[in-house]
């Protein structure tokens, strides 16, 4: 199948305040130390990888009192220009909320199409955008009542999945959209409920399945651009099947930003403008 890229538009945070002072998933460890210089060149390796592929990369300022929000997918939701603000399910996260919607009405987003939100949702962490549908996890962050509010602000069929293992506690550690003109995913079948497995199945029929090693590697927390899909290097299961369906897989190392129970997605949040 030919591929083609399409131009993006990226937000990104640097990781200059990175490190894991408290515990809030099964990764995150505060006894283990962590470099943030090494962080900080691993995070621009991967901005200036998008910028040489022709995306936009903008940038959110870091707060040292805010030391996971490097992971910037979980800020807030943009589709059509309209922007779904998150609400953090954990108190260390709650003010990176504010940050985000102030970023974005300085950044010239009316303030109509900006939502606070009334359920707890951690923005693209839960959130997955495909051609037809906004797929959606709950069980470990997002309220499953952030997922009805989802939809009557974007419009779009929000489709519920139920995540059931502590390790893959946001949707986009267990399942990537490679394609989203097409409704292409990959996902790990072993993160998900019997049910939302059948749903999965049922809606993408095609998907790449992933193994366990390379979920656990977190090869799911990708960023597509409709043919190039950045992806952590140690994940060396998905490269061929990416190849075979006529992706350019592109292998990053942010081993650190790891230590927060984060990777390439979670660095990354699409402004679909
Ligand atoms: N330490 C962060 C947390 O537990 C990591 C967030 C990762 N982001 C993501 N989009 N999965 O909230």
């Amino acid at each position: 199948m030919p591929r083609h890229a399409t131009p993006r538009r990226y937000l990104m945070c640097s990781p200059a305040h990175f490190e894991v002072s408290y515990s809030i998933n099964p990764w995150m460890d505060p006894r283990k130390p962590v470099d943030v210089s090494l962080a900080v060149a691993q995070w621009e390796d991967l901005r200036e990888r998008y910028r040489s592929l022709g995306h936009t990369v903008e940038e959110l300022t870091p707060r040292p009192d805010l030391p996971d929000m490097v992971f910037a997918a979980n800020g807030a939701t943009v589709i059509d220009g309209r922007v779904l603000g998150a609400r953090f399910a954990h108190a260390e996260r709650a003010p990176e909320a504010a940050a985000h919607l102030d970023w974005f009405r300085e950044h010239g987003f009316p303030e109509g199409e900006l939502c606070e939100p009334v359920h707890i949702n951690e923005g693209e962490g839960d959130f997955a955008v495909t051609a037809s549908y906004v797929l959606a996890g709950r069980g470990f962050r997002a309220s499953p009542l952030s997922h009805g509010e989802a939809q009557e602000f974007f419009g779009r069929p929000v489709i519920g999945l139920d995540l059931v293992d502590p390790r893959y506690y946001h949707l986009d550690t267990a399942l990537a959209v490679l394609d989203d003109a097409a409704d292409e995913v990959a996902y790990y079948p072993g993160a998900f409920s019997p049910g939302s497995r059948a749903v999965l199945r049922r809606l993408f029929p095609d998907a790449l399945i992933a193994e366990r090693p390379d979920a656990a590697a977190f090869g799911l927390n990708a960023v597509s651009d409709g043919l190039h899909v950045l992806l952590p290097q140690a994940a060396v299961g998905l490269f061929e099947p990416l190849r075979q369906r006529g992706f350019e897989p592109i292998g990053m190392d942010l081993g650190e930003l790891l230590k927060g129970g984060g990777s390439v997605k979670c660095c990354t949040q699409e402004l679909r403008c």
